[in-house]
């Protein structure tokens, strides 16, 4: 086993709360949130939701029945909205993203079905990220979500000296641009696809500091993130695909299995996330929102 393995602290840990009761999902991530109704949740019950998401990276709010519109009022309780760029939004409700997933579509294919951090490309990428389970299928579709913060401290500390300095550049072209043909297989999601992306590439530190908990977080991700300023791509690419699959390990991650009615939101600071492409034939339909975050800094 790697020396340094015995050097992390635990990240996951069990605390009481007044308003709210949660557990723990693995020791690595993740949190079920039960004993609230978002509803009616105090000012005080929502501080200890905050504390509870920044500490557990995402938490799975259990039992809630949320519109849309009530999924707003939700989200404004964590800052202001994001902007949705490339999915649009449902008509009534400009905020709300709906992700659907017919049973009679042909492919097996999901929106956002590989490993990514939200929106990256922007300057202010997302803070948060709520996604709530409207219609669920009996099994398949979970989410997995990894700790981006574990990971950066479970490198060496000559790696970690290394890429402090770096900056990493994020871009929505393989996912949206030219080539991204696979969007048109969401037969019911309206995604625009297909056009120049370069107006939206961005470069971000490659280790950022949390703007909340002063943590450092490894702040690249497959989805978005296309190279490291400065290097030549035979240089970035292992460089990055070790991060990937260093980020993926089991010990960083859990897999939250969706119920009728949770709520899960991340902290997209801090985390990747995937959802499960495995509920081919069963619908799934979801509402998602964003709060705006801060720029990404050091
Ligand atoms: C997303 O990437 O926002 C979708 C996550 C999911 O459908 O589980």
């Amino acid at each position: 086993m790697n020396e340094f393995i015995y050097a992390l602290p635990s990240h996951n840990r069990a605390a009481d709360y007044r308003h709210i009761q949660v557990t723990p999902t693995t020791g690595a991530i993740g949190a079920d949130v039960e004993g609230l109704d978002l509803k009616s949740l105090s000012e005080e019950g929502y501080a200890e939701l905050r504390q509870a998401l920044l500490a557990h990276k995402v938490v799975f709010i259990r039992e809630q029945e949320l519109s849309p519109a009530d999924l707003e009022r939700v989200t404004q309780q964590f800052g202001e909205f994001g902007r949705e760029p490339y999915v649009k939004t449902m008509a009534e409700h400009p905020h709300v993203v709906q992700v659907v997933k017919e049973a009679d579509e042909k492919a097996p294919f999901v929106f956002g079905g590989a490993w990514h951090t939200d929106w990256t490309f922007q300057e202010r990428p997302p803070a948060f990220t709520l996604l709530y389970g409207h219609d669920i299928p009996p099994f398949g579709g979970d989410t997995c979500y990894a700790n981006m913060a574990l990971a950066y401290e479970w490198l060496s500390p000559g790696m970690q000296a290394l890429l402090e300095n770096l900056n990493a550049i994020h871009s929505p072209e393989r996912a949206y641009g030219v080539g991204a043909n696979h969007n048109a297989l969401l037969e019911n999601m309206a995604i625009n696809f297909g056009n120049d992306t370069s107006a939206d590439t961005r470069s971000h530190p490659l280790v950022t500091r949390h703007p909340e908990t002063g943590k450092k977080v490894l702040f690249v991700n497959p989805g978005y993130t296309v190279g490291i300023e400065g290097l030549r791509s035979e240089e970035s690419k292992p460089l990055l695909d070790y991060l990937f699959s260093l980020a993926t390990s089991p010990a960083f991650t859990c897999r939250m299995r969706w119920r009728q009615g949770t709520l899960a939101i991340w902290d997209n600071r801090s985390t990747w996330h995937l959802p499960i492409s495995d509920y081919h034939g069963m619908r799934r339909e979801m509402f998602r929102t964003t709060v705006v975050g801060e720029v990404p800094s050091r």
